[in-house]
């Protein structure tokens, strides 16, 4: 049975971290902005050369392991690009605490965990649910590229893509080339570029 004392610093935990993503990105994001979003950004080494190259775009980079977000953060003071953001969090509680006046442009999927067994084909972060909860939150024209070195997984995905009502699989080139950590153990690798459907 569950400890109703742990359960409850539990919740007040998770509550307090969601309250500190929300402040962080109102800070980020002060006024009404598209914004490009990196989903598990890793090291942000894509992240941040897409930062550098498009100075006018504000980039943030979202990741779970705080010493990928650490790395990030270093490599953008470094290179002091103040269009740049490493933020420590889950995607779907970053989307969730995303300021009503910011609206997604792009957003990159790059090289994400396959979990290549059946069973666990649930944690795989491109599923229909997640793509209606950043098509809600995409603007106009919004993309969403997606690249992997897993070819059960890349495609899983184009049909899910496919069979989406929100978004649709466009015949564009790949728009930014930096190779990433997982990049460059992968000998081959896949990509797609989905565009929101007009009128959702
Ligand atoms: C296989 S690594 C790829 C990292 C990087 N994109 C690259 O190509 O080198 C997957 C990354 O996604 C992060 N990740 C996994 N699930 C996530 C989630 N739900 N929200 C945010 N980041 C996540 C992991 O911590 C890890 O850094």
């Amino acid at each position: 049975m569950d400890n109703p004392i742990r359960t409850a610093e539990h919740l007040a935990r998770m509550a307090k971290r969601r309250e500190d993503l929300t402040s962080l990105l109102v800070q980020l994001i002060p006024a009404a902005t598209s914004i490009i979003w990196e989903v598990g950004c890793g090291h942000g080494h894509f992240l941040a050369a897409y930062a550098a190259a498009h100075p006018d775009q504000l980039c943030l980079g979202v990741d779970i392991s705080i010493d990928r977000i650490r790395r990030g953060q270093r490599k953008r003071d470094r290179a002091k690009l103040v269009n740049l953001h490493f933020i420590h969090a889950e995607a779907r509680d970053f989307l969730d605490a995303l300021p009503a006046h910011a609206s997604i442009a792009s957003v990159f999927i790059l090289f994400p965990d396959p979990w290549p067994k059946r069973r666990h084909h649930k944690n795989r972060i491109l599923q229909p649910e997640f793509l209606a909860a950043v098509a809600q939150r995409a603007g106009q024209g919004a993309q969403l590229h997606f690249r992997t070195d897993h070819e059960p997984y890349f495609r899983d995905s184009e049909l899910v893509i496919q069979a989406h009502p929100d978004w649709k699989i466009l015949p564009e080139p790949w728009p930014f080339e930096q190779e990433t950590v997982f990049q460059s153990l992968a000998p081959i690798h896949h990509s797609l570029t989905a565009g929101r459907r007009v009128g959702h």
